[in-house]
């Protein structure tokens, strides 16, 4: 045989990325914490929707999830041994200020500072988000995110949580994807608080970006030169006929709903004209109060985007039933408010277990396209994954193995799309792999997993998947490794 040429070795070198570029993982308080009624934890809107008969698959719950309340030391030590620079958690408001106002549970905001404090002892960076979705009860009984005062008192929690936790937080996020805390809450029923009331869906809207420049206000004024951010589901929305005008209209219509109803008041300090105009039969938007727009839009240090599958979307013809492969699980009302004549067709493969699609070049778009339209600010993957049945088994050196080569070829193609995204100029800084863990999937409950580490709920014990031994030597590494590089390392 003859030796490579150049130009082979070239081809066949993995990618790599900057030595600076910050590998983590990522999960949230109520999916992984359990321990709902224990050390002062108040009732968030998420118990309540859970324990509410037929919201979730199998009425199941987050009492208990991966009992992480209890076993955080040990994953920490996975985290450890998986060798990567950050974290990325949420902090459970319920935990740390039950009511969602007044006094401060000490038992809850002890438990972060554990928790951060050895983080940062083991040389792991925490990107906290302040809001993953789980309200405190009570606010919720007052209105929830319908009613401005719920974006007064997260100011004040943020202000509170920047007080106690300080500087052990590397980048505070405001929140986790609004476009799932209004819409799937508010009007889809599809997630808690399980309302179905498009006009609220709407205020909730307004007063998550209302909160989200409220807090990032606070945080900065507690600690000057805090990193902040915010976490949003960004969607990459293709024409089902690129050449249909009536399809490009659709385009436009849920790019405004999903993506610029935050993107416009957070980085360009404005609502978008169309989405008002597309949603004046529903609102007027005087929940919008003048000099808010002006709160909202505050200097980010970092944008988060979640990416996981693109939207297709077409112009409903004739008024026929809509299909709603949109991605979110279908509940009997839909979350697009106003946009009753556009249909999400259902997707061909390949798929994930979630019916997503798998379409890592959407990701070098977006990431592109972002960058193109907001040049100074840098941006981080804050979620990417996917749910895959798999199962565990025993090699033949007696070792538990489970063998996740759809979850490793679906990780690896999309880090690839990300080195691809930054190969074509775009500044992403960090990568977090959803999830660390299995874990309580909303309102899939336990039936999805996305862990790269498998999760057994009937004892706890975590299992390493194939994915956590290749994602291991992409964080040790920094190049890309085959998807079938996934020996355990060191053994
Ligand atoms: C995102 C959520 C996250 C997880 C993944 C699969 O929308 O932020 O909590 O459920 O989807």
């Amino acid at each position: 045989m003859s030796e490579p040429t150049e130009t082979q070795v070239a081809l066949s070198a993995p990618r790599s990325f900057p030595t600076d570029f910050v590998w983590g993982t990522a999960t949230a308080a109520y999916q992984i914490e359990g321990a709902a009624r224990e050390g002062g934890r108040g009732p968030s809107i998420w118990d309540t929707f859970s324990h509410t008969p037929g919201r979730t698959q199998n009425g199941d719950t987050g009492d208990v999830a991966c009992d992480h309340y209890h076993r955080w030391a040990e994953d920490v030590e996975h985290l450890v041994r998986l060798g990567v620079g950050a974290y990325r958690l949420s902090i459970s408001w319920p935990r740390v200020q039950p009511g969602g106002r007044g006094p401060l549970n000490t038992e809850g905001v002890d438990f972060y500072r554990r928790l951060l404090d050895s983080l940062r002892e083991r040389g792991i960076r925490p990107w906290v988000t302040l809001y993953h979705w789980d309200l405190p009860q009570e606010l919720e009984d007052a209105g929830g995110w319908a009613n401005r005062d719920t974006a007064l008192a997260f100011a004040d929690y943020a202000r509170h949580m920047a007080r106690e936790l300080g500087d052990r937080v590397e980048v505070w996020t405001t929140l986790n994807e609004p476009f799932c805390s209004s819409y799937l809450g508010y009007a889809s029923m599809i997630h808690a608080p399980g309302r179905t009331e498009p006009e609220a869906a709407l205020a909730a809207v307004h007063h998550l970006n209302l909160a989200h420049g409220l807090a990032v206000r606070a945080i900065r004024e507690e600690i000057p030169g805090a990193q902040t951010s915010v976490t949003l589901n960004l969607h990459l929305i293709r024409a089902a006929d690129p050449s249909s005008p009536a399809d490009a209209d659709a385009v436009r219509q849920i790019d405004a709903l999903a993506n610029r109803a935050f993107t416009g008041p957070m980085l360009d300090g404005a609502y978008p004209e169309d989405l008002l105009a597309d949603t004046a039969h529903v609102s007027d938007w005087s929940f919008v109060h003048e000099g808010d727009l002006e709160v909202i839009r505050q200097p980010l240090s970092v944008l988060g985007v979640n990416y996981y599958f693109t939207t297709l979307v077409r112009k409903l013809v004739d008024g026929g039933t809509p299909e709603r492969a949109d991605g979110h699980r279908s509940g009997d009302v839909s979350p697009w408010v106003g946009a009753d004549d556009v249909e999400f067709p259902a997707r061909s493969g390949p798929l994930t277990e979630m019916g997503w699609n798998i379409e890592p070049s959407g990701m070098t778009e977006l990431l592109v396209d972002l960058h193109r339209r907001y040049p100074d600010l840098p941006l981080a993957v804050t979620e990417n994954g996917a749910a895959f049945a798999d199962e565990v088994t025993v090699d033949p050196a007696g070792r538990r193995r489970v063998h996740d080569d759809r979850r490793v070829r679906y990780l690896r193609d999309h880090i690839d799309a990300a080195g691809a995204a930054i190969d074509a100029g775009a500044d992403v800084r960090a990568y977090f792999a959803w999830s660390l863990m299995d874990n309580f999937e909303w309102s899939y409950g336990y039936t999805k997993r996305f862990g790269i580490i498998r999760v057994d709920y009937a004892t706890g014990e975590r299992t390493w998947k194939d994915s956590a031994h290749w994602y291991a030597r992409l964080a040790s590494t920094g190049l890309l490794p085959d998807a079938t590089d996934v020996e355990p390392l060191g053994v």
